[in-house]
């Protein structure tokens, strides 16, 4: 039986570490701020926006609320974010995607201050990843890596095998699990044998965005299975990409779904907002 990686209690103690050291910013007189741009109503992105605000208020963070109207232009976005770069007291700026169809998504993360760039989207932030600078890291990958770190699983030298190539998930996450010393192989809907490959996986990330896609006979006996997938069900229930009931017998670690990655992204992007005010002292 694998041991289940708690991204539940891993992210609530990532949380708890940051409000403390948010309390001791605030004793000395430094607070901290966000801004979260949600522009339309996009109902999945409204739940997410508000675990936003809720996670900062835990921490003790300010948030700066933007809900702007479906019809919002990209001039009119992109004059917010100049007013937000600029302003000394805003920490981090996050623009929720997807945004409107008509709004050009490239040139809002583009015109997000690499130094707010809490979500680690702007292509400095990118490149700084890609050639081990510091700078700020994707959350979702980010938290993956904290999960591994804190459930003791070594990323050195081993066999790691991520399944997708998205520009928020798969490519940042090879390059963490690169700068780790991983040995990475990166998978997509263009591989050939795919099980052949993901069995070499010590450490297996999955994310493909097909729920229950991958069976035990994609999973090395003992391999860490990290599932970054999310899915309602017709049922009601959630699961990821990753077929749990078929999996856990063999892996050596797994994350379910809800509760594995899914709390870490936030908790993720409570630490860039901290580290934001820390780097712009
Ligand atoms: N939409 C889905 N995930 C994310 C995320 O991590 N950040 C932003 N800004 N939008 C998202």
């Amino acid at each position: 039986m694998a041991i289940r990686i708690d991204g539940k209690v891993i992210s609530t103690e990532i949380k708890d570490e940051l409000k403390a050291h948010v309390a001791e910013l605030a004793a000395a007189g430094k607070e901290i701020c966000l801004a979260v741009i949600q522009v339309g109503n996009d109902k999945a992105s409204t739940v997410y926006v508000s675990n936003k605000k809720k996670a900062c208020e835990y921490i003790g963070i300010k948030s700066l609320a933007y809900e702007l109207p479906e019809e919002t232009t990209t001039e009119e976005l992109l004059a917010i974010i100049e007013e937000l770069n600029a302003r000394a007291d805003v920490n981090g700026i996050l623009v929720q995607l997807p945004v409107p169809k008509h709004i050009d998504e490239e040139k809002i993360l583009l015109a997000i201050s690499p130094d707010k760039d809490v979500d680690g989207f702007h292509p400095v932030s990118v490149g700084r990843l890609n050639i081990g600078q510091k700078g700020f890291r994707s959350c979702t990958p980010a938290g993956v890596i904290q999960l591994l770190k804190r459930t003791g699983i070594a990323i050195d030298g081993k066999e790691c095998v991520v399944i997708g190539r998205s520009n928020i998930v798969g490519k940042p996450m090879a390059a963490m699990l690169l700068a780790e010393n991983g040995t990475v192989t990166v998978c997509h809907s263009h591989t050939k044998n795919l099980a052949e490959v993901t069995k070499r996986a010590d450490i297996l990330v999955v994310a493909i965005g097909k729920p229950k896609m991958i069976t035990a006979e994609y999973v090395k006996e003992g391999a860490t299975v990290i599932d970054v997938g999310i899915h309602r069900m017709d049922d009601g229930k959630l699961c990821g990409d990753v077929d749990f009931e078929s999996v856990e017998p063999i892996a050596g670690a797994i994350t379910p779904v809800p509760g594995g990655v899914g709390p870490m992204t936030i908790a993720m992007l409570m630490y860039n907002c901290v580290a934001s005010a820390e780097m712009n002292e």
